[in-house]
């Protein structure tokens, strides 16, 4: 299953905003299928993985297996944002692992727009993520070809960090970048999110919000999900 990225879903309703992508990096890992059933069941629009090499970033973490077991576990687009070097040459890998949203960092291509182009051949939709210090001229001539721009708030490799209120002038400039570039991506981000920057980085522009140990960390996952929504909190959105 695909969300589509013009935000019309097949009902006719509006989708809600922001889209919330919880990472499993912080789900309780002897019960993944678990831990996934009850992020879907408590709202959550796609579940976000998150892959580290020990070289791009400094811890390791998952691969394609794991991508393939959740694949079982949910109807739900996998989001796989992969934090590792030479990214090209896993994304077969990851495409047949069931990934359905695909990022690359540009930190780690040398050939980003070959590589997104790839990524959509492989039948994913492509992202490119950029780190906190990362130039979004990076990215600015190959925007019509993404369907999201993913910007770090935290530096990649570990979850609970705490976000950066710097990169809220980042997340203005990426959107007003994207309109008038006439592209179609979104914005999501990812690293720090809980209830108060969920709303800061909505403010300013994100429209996915990827969040680890705020949703799992949680007695509540269905409370946490929908209390990072600004919209149904009375926002500026609503
Ligand atoms: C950071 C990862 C994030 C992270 C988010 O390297 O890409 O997805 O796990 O975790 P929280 O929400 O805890 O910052
Ligand atoms: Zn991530």
């Amino acid at each position: 299953m695909n969300l589509p990225m013009d935000g019309s879903r097949l009902d006719g309703s509006r989708p809600p905003r922001p889209l919330i992508a919880p990472s499993i990096l912080s789900a309780d890992f002897t019960r993944l299928g678990e831990e996934v059933a009850r992020v879907e069941a408590a709202g959550a629009e796609m579940i976000h993985v998150d892959v580290m090499d020990g070289h791009f970033v400094p811890n390791i973490t998952m691969g394609p297996l794991v991508v393939e077991a959740v694949r079982g576990a949910t109807g739900l687009p996998l989001d796989v944002h992969l934090m590792i070097d030479a990214p090209e040459k896993f994304i077969g890998e990851f495409a047949r692992a069931g990934a359905d949203w695909l990022t690359l960092h540009v930190e780690a291509c040398v050939h980003l727009h070959r590589s997104v182009q790839a990524v959509r051949e492989a039948g994913m939709r492509p992202g490119v993520a950029l780190n906190p210090s990362t130039p979004l001229e990076a990215v600015r001539w190959i925007l019509e070809d993404l369907d999201f721009l993913l910007l770090m708030t935290v530096n990649p490799g570990f979850p609970a960090q705490s976000f950066i209120p710097g990169m809220l002038p980042k997340i203005r400039a990426a959107r007003e970048m994207i309109r008038a570039a006439g592209s179609r991506a979104a914005v999501e981000v990812d690293g720090g999110i809980n209830p108060r920057t969920a709303r800061e980085a909505v403010e300013a522009g994100a429209e996915i919000l990827v969040a680890g140990s705020y949703i799992f960390g949680a007695a509540d996952y269905a409370g946490a999900v929908s209390s990072l929504r600004v919209e149904e909190r009375g926002g500026p959105l609503s």
